[in-house]
């Protein structure tokens, strides 16, 4: 079986259960500030969570393309890929639990095959006033009593940590507004994997030792945070995301999922212009073959390599690629031969790739000419940098390379009044350091910084090179020093790197409707060939790209500005409308849409909602009519007045501006 016929299988059986498939969203979301990329099936879905009404009705079901930028240092585990393909399928509002997980159980165990004795199951215990998940435990009681299976050794119990889902992960970390909720995962088992007691005396779903693969995850979204704690959501919704590519593993029973048939020709084209062996270097081809088929999907994206947002994850991807394509004494502007292969690979079920694949290879050929000038600098500055610093003796460094969630740790050990708290960190992991030893091991933000700046070396590099040597980075001095230099607000882009939010604030669902305004204000002035091509919204500033190749003047930007302060003095009313996609069309709705599934679609109107199609030409009385998911607000007036603030050429023929809000 391949990923393509689990896929369809999966969309087949939901949609037998009364599902509508929708599309796949971009992987750089338009309107939606709060990520970078898209990280989820259900992340362009949040406000139907919220209560918004879904234009394909409650159930739906899909296949999304995702990154997870948050995971890029964890792949090489056998497991984790920072780009896979989630199936989802959500009930908004309508079944629950006693439905999807039966009828989980049985895609898996029907469907595609997998036998049951392979399966483990685990559910929410419980986490300070929200109870423990009984009707889960209960209903996967049921499930596997009836299969003849002993359900005792067979469900697990834990915490939020585990069994808690939401897109900023456990409930302490949500934002306010936030939807989430307990979730029920499943888990395949390895028996040929041998348990590491590393990782702990007992083995179980959650171990890290590589027996047990998570292969679904069915979030139970019930809940939204306030600032005491946690409200229910207006529906109790049903949120089910698993990575195709880890069905796959299973399905082909291999617990290192880039020897499946979906890598293995990536993983071979790798083995081929390196002449190395897989086996023998795993870590590194993994990281090769996993960045490039990112860094290929976030290229078609329409993103190019900065040093900025996507665009410097995007480099990073590729950057780390090249490094570990040095370490393979890969020959240099190896990049193109891979991305060509996981072009072809991916062509089947993506073939736009095709079309696009000069512009792919172009790009990361530049940009591996470019770093590669760089490393040879910046290797030989970085080895004079590393020569003024003490290494940690290896027996000590090895020891704290063996503590698990070090990164915590690492980002603790530079809270200098804090030592008396490291050195008790240290000494329950049998390391015995001074402060000293610390320091005179330490590469400061500012060293780090000029790495960065000068040889375009991303802080995850330096912390890599200086750990082969090794010595730590102090990353947070690095992010100030980023700060002053680079005025990026380190809320925005540590946040985001982290595959975090932004911020679901009423100023941003205004600064959603002023882009509508503005859409349609660009229209009037420069002329209907101007289109919206991306957007990005936060509470502080609107982004908002259009295709248009020519310098807004100054008085086109005083119009622009003028009819949209005269549609927030209207106080227009915003509401919606949910109809076919013709009918939206012969009204001349605008905006970014994906026509792939879709026959029903939601509209937003700003200004009265009276339209009709009479004899073919379009009619409204409304100022904007544009596709969109939402939110919004209710009037235009919330908005108070509107400002562009800078304008940008952004290059293909499109323009970008920033504009502000002022709201009460
Ligand atoms: N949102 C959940 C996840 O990403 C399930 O889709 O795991």
């Amino acid at each position: 079986m391949t990923a393509q016929e689990i896929i369809g299988k999966y969309i087949k059986f939901f949609e037998k259960r009364g599902h509508k498939r929708i599309p796949n969203s971009p992987l750089v979301l338009q309107n939606d500030p709060t990520t970078l990329f898209t990280s989820s099936g259900m992340q362009p879905l949040v406000p139907y969570f919220l209560g918004e009404k879904h234009p394909q009705g409650k159930r739906l079901v899909n296949v999304q393309n995702c990154f997870r930028a948050a995971d890029i240092d964890e792949v090489g585990d056998d497991k984790h890929t920072t780009f896979f393909r989630m199936l989802g399928n959500w009930s908004l509002g309508d079944y629950f639990k006693k439905e999807q997980l039966p009828w989980y159980w049985e895609f898996l165990t029907k469907v595609i095959g997998l036998p049951k004795e392979k399966l483990y199951i685990t559910v929410f215990e419980g986490f300070s006033n929200t109870p423990k998940d009984i009707e889960s435990e209960k209903i996967w009681t049921e499930i596997l009593e009836n299969e003849g299976l002993d359900s005792k050794k067979k469900i697990f119990s834990y915490g939020a940590d585990k069994n808690w889902w939401s897109r900023s992960g456990v409930p302490d970390d949500m934002p306010e507004g936030e939807p989430g909720g307990p979730d029920s995962e499943v888990f395949y088992f390895f028996e040929n994997v041998k348990h590491d007691p590393k990782f702990g005396t007992q083995c179980h779903p959650n171990c890290q030792c590589g027996r047990f693969l998570e292969i679904g995850n069915s979030v139970f979204m019930e809940y939204q945070k306030t600032k005491n704690g946690f409200k229910p959501l207006p529906n109790k919704n049903v949120d089910f995301g698993g990575g195709a590519e880890r069905l796959l593993a299973a399905v082909e029973n291999k617990n290192d999922i880039f020897e499946t048939r979906l890598f293995s020709p990536v993983i071979d084209s790798i083995e081929k212009i390196t002449a190395k062996n897989y086996k023998k270097n795993k870590k590194a081809m993994q990281v090769i073959a996993d960045h490039i088929i990112a860094a290929v999907f976030i290229t078609d994206a329409g993103v190019t390599p900065s040093n900025k947002e996507q665009g410097y994850v995007l480099r990073r991807l590729l950057r780390r690629a090249i490094r570990y394509g040095k370490q393979l004494e890969a020959s240099e502007t190896f990049t193109a031969w891979i991305a060509s292969s996981v072009i072809e690979n991916y062509s089947d079920t993506d073939s736009q790739l095709m079309d696009r694949k000069k512009i792919i290879i172009g790009l990361f050929t530049e940009e591996e000419e470019k770093f590669n000038q760089a490393i040879r600098e910046g290797l030989k500055i970085s080895e004079k940098i590393f020569l003024t610093r003490t290494p940690i003796v290896p027996e000590e460094y090895s020891k704290i390379m063996q503590i698990p969630n070090k990164k915590e740790f690492f980002r603790n050990i530079f809270r200098k009044s804090d030592f008396k708290e490291t050195a008790n960190f240290l000494s329950g992991f049998g390391v015995s350091l001074t402060k000293a030893d610390i320091g005179n091991a330490t590469i400061s933000g500012n060293q780090a910084f000029d790495l960065y700046q000068s040889f375009g070396f991303p802080i995850e590099m330096v912390t890599e090179l200086a750990q082969e040597k090794r010595l730590f980075v102090d990353i947070e001095d690095f992010k100030r020093e980023l700060k002053r230099h680079q005025k990026v607000s380190r809320k925005g882009a540590g946040k985001k790197f982290a595959g975090g939010l932004a911020d679901h604030s009423g100023k941003t669902i205004m600064g959603h409707t002023a882009t509508h305004l503005l859409h349609q204000a660009l229209r009037d002035v420069l002329g209907n060939s101007v289109y919206q091509t991306g957007s990005n919204i936060t509470s502080e500033r609107i982004r908002f790209d259009f295709a248009y190749d020519k310098k807004l003047t100054d008085d086109e930007i005083e119009k622009v500005e003028k009819i949209i302060n005269k549609k927030i003095e209207e106080n227009l009313p915003v509401h919606f409308e949910i109809m076919t996609l013709d009918k939206a069309k012969e009204i001349g709705a605008i905006g970014l849409f994906d026509e792939k599934y879709e026959d029903k679609v939601k509209v937003y109107f700003i200004g009265p909602s009276t339209h009709s199609a009479a004899s073919g030409q379009p009619h409204t009385q409304a100022y904007s009519v544009e596709f969109c998911g939402g939110p919004h607000v209710n009037f235009t007036g919330l908005l108070k007045r509107f400002k562009i603030i800078k304008q940008e050429n952004i290059g293909h023929g499109q323009r970008r501006v920033y504009a502000t809000i002022k709201d009460v």
